[in-house]
């Protein structure tokens, strides 16, 4: 039996989860679902956006589901990945059909650093003799042993996934020596590796910014520090057609939280419009993540046949079902 911590969150975070949770049930699989809370309505009734309570509901379940927070996306995610030491971020940019995808058959994968870099909130102001602020400063932070865990974590993934090759993206001609460090760091694993058939090569994060347009197939597991990793992975979402498609994982060395890219979307929110894929993706990511194998392949399959009919889809992918109907579509063309 797997114990999973399910936060739902604010906006379509509660009607994506419901929608994902309707198809994981269907599964020939045990689980408990223990449901925390968090976000703005949380912090609303509660006065924190992140409840101790809900922390320890994590600590304790194999794995976590999380929907999207509001305004406080930033308190609850941003500390749920510290807490938990979450240092790998993977966005996979998978191209299905019957969406706004560029290209097809892209299928690629990019591993973020997650706990340093640009990211450790380490920031100050510039003052003048009076007091006046005549600028900012922020600190950037790059270790051996975090760069060592990211890129071991990208090669084995590699490894264990059959991939044939991954990319070490940075910007080491003009950030000597933080991303001096990372390279040197990626080829030091890179050479590991070599034995295992997995190839390895690095290029600039502004010349990869345009490779991710121009060649994008050639890409099959990119690993980089925690800001590249942001905008690179919101590119790869650009070219597979939107925020409805696109989940992630955060995984730590004993947890993991999966959660879609896109947020409680209150544009949207209430109507019954969200497109359920990302999280049900995340779903997979997770099922993968336990060992399910063989349900995350036939949720895939199912989610593939449904988006290539386009028939039962949410308004994004200009069709008129609703979150809840395009997720009964898919969980009836799961096949066991
Ligand atoms: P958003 O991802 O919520 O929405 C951006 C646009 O994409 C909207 O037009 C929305 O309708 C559309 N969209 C997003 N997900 C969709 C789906 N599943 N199906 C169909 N359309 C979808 O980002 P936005 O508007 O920048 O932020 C809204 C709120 O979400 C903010 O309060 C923000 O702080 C929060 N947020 C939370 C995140 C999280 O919990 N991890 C991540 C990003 C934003
Ligand atoms: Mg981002």
């Amino acid at each position: 039996m797997y114990k999973i911590a399910v936060i739902p969150g604010d906006g379509i975070g509660k009607e994506v989860m419901e929608a994902t949770l309707n198809i994981l049930e269907a599964l020939n699989i045990d689980f408990e679902f223990i449901f925390a809370d968090a976000g703005d309505e949380c912090k609303e009734k509660t006065g924190v956006a992140l409840p101790d309570e809900t922390i320890e509901i994590v600590k304790k379940a194999d794995a976590c589901l999380f929907g999207a927070a509001g305004e406080t996306a930033a308190d609850v995610i941003v500390r749920l990945r510290q807490e938990m030491d979450l240092f790998a971020n993977l966005r996979p940019v998978k191209s299905y059909p019957g969406t706004k995808s560029l290209f097809d058959d892209l299928d690629f994968m990019i591993v973020r650093e997650n706990t340093e870099g640009m990211y450790i909130g380490d920031e100050d102001y510039i003052k003048d003799e009076s007091g006046n602020i005549t600028g900012a400063t922020a600190k950037r932070v790059i270790t051996r042993d975090a760069s060592e865990r990211i890129c071991e974590y990208a090669f084995k993934y590699a490894k264990e996934n059959n991939r044939k090759k991954v990319t070490g993206i940075h910007k080491a001609n003009v950030l000597k020596k933080t991303d001096g460090l990372f390279k040197e760091v990626f080829y030091e694993v890179a050479e590991k590796y070599k034995s295992e058939g997995i190839e390895s090569e690095d290029f600039y994060v502004d010349a990869t910014a345009m490779y991710l347009l121009t060649r994008p197939k050639s890409f099959d597991v990119i690993v980089t520090t925690n800001l590249f990793g942001d905008i690179l992975s919101d590119e790869g979402a650009g070219l597979v057609g939107g925020l409805g498609l696109i989940p992630s994982a955060n995984i730590g060395e004993e947890r993991a939280l999966f959660e879609p890219v896109h947020g409680s979307a209150p544009d949207i929110a209430g109507k019954d419009l969200a497109n359920p894929t990302a999280m049900i993706l995340s779903a997979i990511m997770m099922l993968e993540y336990l060992g399910e194998k063989e349900a995350a392949n036939a949720i895939d399959k199912a989610i593939l046949k449904v988006l290539s009919e386009s028939k039962t889809v949410t308004g994004d992918l200009s069709g008129k079902s609703t979150t809840i109907e395009m997720s009964e579509a898919i969980k009836e063309k799961i096949e066991f």
